[in-house]
């Protein structure tokens, strides 16, 4: 097979399991559509109880030898898989967008971002240190070496198709487990190309399995590694509900958990500001992929000296971003990915209008581009009364809060189940410090909106779940630590 691809052939509508693409065990498919148009794009696996299962078997019988590869062979497949990622960019990028929706360029720019963790977990391969224990009895020699913890089932989201499949995969890969994994319905396609991909550079038969279920089939096919004790890790970014399922589910096996779950970012603008940096700041964070990630700002908090300065200034910038299918090369919103999603937005925006909110932009469905698509919304005059402070919009739509004082604002900042993300812009080095520290999240960006790196660890507190994905700390959840302890040595 050549490794530069056309888009065409990235698409592959089967189940992979043990190096082969085969149909559901039941036959049946279900519909990928692109949410800019409704159009099907492909009939997909709907895979259950039986593929499920069908993959954990294979992935039982690679793990041995995956296992007992040298590190350095398993990085060498990451490198070329990480290679044929970026050659294959474009193409990707295509096909994110076309199942997605996101525009192109970010489309493209996922790829970058999802290669540039297997490239780094390759690397991490290699340095997958134990330790000696200093002595503490004559005669015995203690240390504790790192073992993977087997199969991993990795369970991934539609916002990010590329990156957030290709993260799991590659620790997993590279501490030597084998992988089983579902991505989301709305967007099978982008994973079962990067499953294409990663048997090209060479990933043995079984190592990694991916299977394809409808919303209906999915619970069944999940289900099966829940209740599998062959399966040692779950590894899940989606939605808070779905990840205690999973954790209570998984108990009977008391299986190992990284869990990327909801959250409720909030982003701060103080009176001493940098007003320009902050507006910027919010716009690369609160419309990254139209607004549809986990890390986005959802509520904004804006200090009385600055606030209608900053309602404005940045009402300006909002109204000027281009909404329009993900082809169109000056598109910086596509379409939200579904039905749902959209309802959702507009019930958050038309609660927070009804309670008082004033629109400064946006603020309604742009229903002559088609059915998914949603003005970049700015509303001033939000209340923790609004359903939009409450729970993550996942959408295009930024809430204004008003308050007065730092501990004012921590508090309702802090005020939410959630700890994923938190952003604050402030000038003053003590506030920086206090403010940083005071934040329950797993995140902090300071003057900054822009937070992804394959070199920073990713993860929440509180019920944005557990686990950190990236840097140095990324593998330690695809490892267990054994303790071997050597007597006799008088
Ligand atoms: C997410 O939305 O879960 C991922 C966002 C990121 O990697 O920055």
């Amino acid at each position: 097979m050549a490794s530069k691809l056309e888009l065409k052939d990235l698409i592959r509508p089967d189940n992979f399991i043990d190096g082969k693409w085969v149909a559901a065990a039941s036959g049946k498919r279900f519909g990928v559509t692109n949410p800019a148009t409704g159009e099907v794009i492909a009939d997909v696996a709907d895979s259950g109880e039986a593929d499920a299962r069908a993959a954990t078997d294979a992935a039982a019988r690679a793990f041995p030898a995956w296992r007992d590869a040298l590190p350095k062979d398993r990085a060498a497949v990451l490198h070329r898989w990480h290679d044929l990622m970026l050659e294959n960019a474009d193409a990707l990028g295509r096909l994110i967008s076309l199942e997605q929706g996101k525009p192109f360029a970010e489309g493209r720019g996922e790829v970058l971002y999802g290669a540039s963790y297997v490239k780094w977990f390759a690397d991490e391969a290699t340095r997958i240190y134990g330790d000696i224990i200093p002595q503490q009895q004559r005669g015995k020699r203690m240390t504790a070496v790192k073992e993977p913890v087997g199969i991993v089932a990795a369970i991934t989201p539609w916002n990010f198709p590329f990156a957030m499949i290709a993260r799991k995969i590659a620790p997993a890969l590279a501490a030597g487990c084998t992988v089983v994994g579902k991505p989301a319905e709305d967007t099978p396609l982008t994973a079962l190309a990067l499953v294409l991909l990663a048997h090209e550079a060479g990933v043995p038969p079984g190592v990694l399995n991916l299977i394809a279920a409808s919303r209906e089939n999915a619970v069944s096919a999940v289900a099966s590694w829940l209740h599998d004790s062959r399966v040692r890790k779950i590894t899940f970014t989606g939605s808070t509900p779905v990840g205690k399922y999973l954790a209570r589910e998984s108990a009977e096996t008391l299986k190992k958990l990284s869990l990327e779950l909801g959250g409720n970012a909030p982003f701060i603008v103080f009176d001493d500001a940098d007003l320009d940096a902050a507006v910027t700041g919010l716009l690369v964070s609160k419309f990254r992929n139209g607004g549809q990630t986990c890390v986005c700002p959802n509520r904004v908090y804006v200090q009385s000296g600055v606030y209608e300065k900053f309602g404005d200034m940045l009402a300006k910038r909002v109204a000027a971003l281009k909404v329009a299918p993900g082809t169109d090369p000056d598109a910086q919103i596509g379409p939200m990915i579904n039905a749902r999603a959209i309802d959702k937005i507009a019930r958050h925006v038309d609660d927070a209008v009804a309670q008082g909110a004033r629109v400064l932009a946006g603020g309604k469905r742009l229903t002559a581009l088609g059915p998914n698509y949603y003005a970049p919304t700015v509303l001033a005059d939000a209340t923790p009364a609004m359903q939009l402070s409450c729970e993550e919009t996942f959408g295009p739509v930024v809430p204004l809060f008003r308050f007065d004082d730092e501990a004012e604002a921590l508090r309702a900042a802090n005020d939410t189940p959630f700890g994923l993300a938190s952003y604050f812009y402030s000038q003053d080095i003590r506030r920086i410090d206090r403010v940083s520290r005071g934040l329950e999240a797993g995140i902090v960006g300071i003057n900054e909106g822009a937070l992804a790196s394959e070199a920073a660890p990713f993860g929440g507190v509180k019920e944005s779940g557990y686990g950190r994905e990236g840097s140095k700390y990324g593998l330690d959840d695809y490892l267990s630590i054994k303790y071997l302890c050597q007597g006799g040595l008088e």
